[in-house]
């Protein structure tokens, strides 16, 4: 009795051995026989109580032996029949489909503003510098007439690199001009794009980064009145031919004089609205006199040269230009809010 089943089983392993369905409907067949849910290995379990018991385990693992036997070549089988399956749809390609659609990106509203201020620039003559994020405390402060114990340090919040007192992330572009007249003599007259840090709080109002574009201009005779002239060619390229500018007195370290520009609100055409808050004017750069401490820190002669500079910052910019509400939609990348800015810049 035990002798017939056991060739029964051994039947079935042949069986196994030999198939080779070479379709997916002959490889159904195969599945349905020996893997399935009801596969003719399965009453061979229960057959075990009729065995005697000395070949009772002989027999469960023969058994098993072929169910095993049977799911691996299913499975080797399954492999080769896709990979099949693939390379027919491959030479089977319909060369006149149209192509896939390519996403195309946006630019980042802040590099819109950025890229555009600097293009203005550029046109009078202004070359773009760039500089490292990573600075030291010297190029940052100290060069820029802000030496350790000054007050305008605290204006400020800088973040220092872990277990360092002189290594920190620059606080503003103004470092660009430190680096570049070290390097170079007058006459220089660079723009300089970039980002910033500071240790502020995050609110929809600032940001721990944010982006600042910085001008300098050194040579001999620069004057008050260049950078004036500069600066309101500036505003009329940038927010419309009938732009404003107001400059007033203000302080920086590395300026003096130092002023604030304003100019007449782009948004509302100075008739008064809440980005204007009611006054016409919006504030939109620092900016005055290279101190002549500073030349001379950089190794330039402040008998024979002077110099502007100016900065501003990008996100408060773009936010007014956009109408965008919140800073940190502007460091999130989320696409939805990112393929709505749209320019040629
Ligand atoms: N560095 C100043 C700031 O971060 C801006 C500035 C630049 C002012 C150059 C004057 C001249 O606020």
């Amino acid at each position: 009795m035990s002798a017939e089943i056991f060739d029964k089983v051994k039947n079935i392993q042949a069986e196994i051995k030999s198939a080779s369905p070479d379709t997916a409907e002959a490889l159904e067949q195969f599945r349905i026989r020996f893997v399935g849910a009801k596969n003719i290995l399965k009453p061979l379990f229960g057959e075990i109580r009729n065995i005697e018991n000395e070949r009772k385990k002989e027999f469960g693992q023969l058994v098993n032996q072929v169910k095993q036997d049977a799911e691996t070549k299913f499975n080797q089988l399954k492999a080769q029949l896709e990979e099949k399956a693939e390379e027919a749809d491959a030479g089977q390609l319909d060369l006149t489909a149209p192509g896939e659609p390519l996403q195309l990106g946006a630019r980042h509203p802040v590099s819109i503003v950025m890229n555009r201020i600097v293009k203005i620039f550029e046109r009078i003559g202004f070359v773009v510098a760039e500089e490292r994020e990573i600075e030291d405390d010297w190029h940052n402060f100290t060069a820029m007439n802000t030496p350790e114990d000054h007050p305008a340090r605290d204006m400020q919040d800088t973040y220092y690199l872990q277990n360092s007192t002189s290594m920190l992330l620059r606080t503003h572009t103004s470092s660009v001009q430190a680096r570049t007249m070290v390097e170079q003599q007058p006459p220089i007259r660079i723009i300089a794009p970039g980002r910033v840090y500071r240790n502020e709080t995050i609110s929809a109002r600032s940001h721990c980064q944010f982006h600042q574009v910085e001008g300098l201009y050194v040579d001999k005779n620069v004057s008050f009145a260049d950078l004036k002239q500069t600066l309101l060619y500036f505003a009329r390229e940038m927010y419309g031919p009938d732009t404003k500018i107001r400059l007033r007195p203000s302080y920086f370290p590395f300026t003096e004089p130092s002023a604030e520009m304003d100019v007449s609100c782009f948004i509302c055409n100075a008739e008064g609205c809440n980005v204007c808050k009611y006054t016409g004017w919006v504030e939109v750069l620092g900016c005055g006199m290279v101190d002549p401490a500073v030349l001379a820190n950089c190794g330039i002669d402040p008998e024979e040269y002077t110099g502007f500079a100016f900065g501003m910052g990008i996100e408060r910019q773009a936010m007014m230009l956009y109408k965008i509400n919140d800073i940190r939609l502007l460091f999130e990348n989320d696409v939805r809010f990112l393929n709505q800015f749209t320019s040629a810049y």
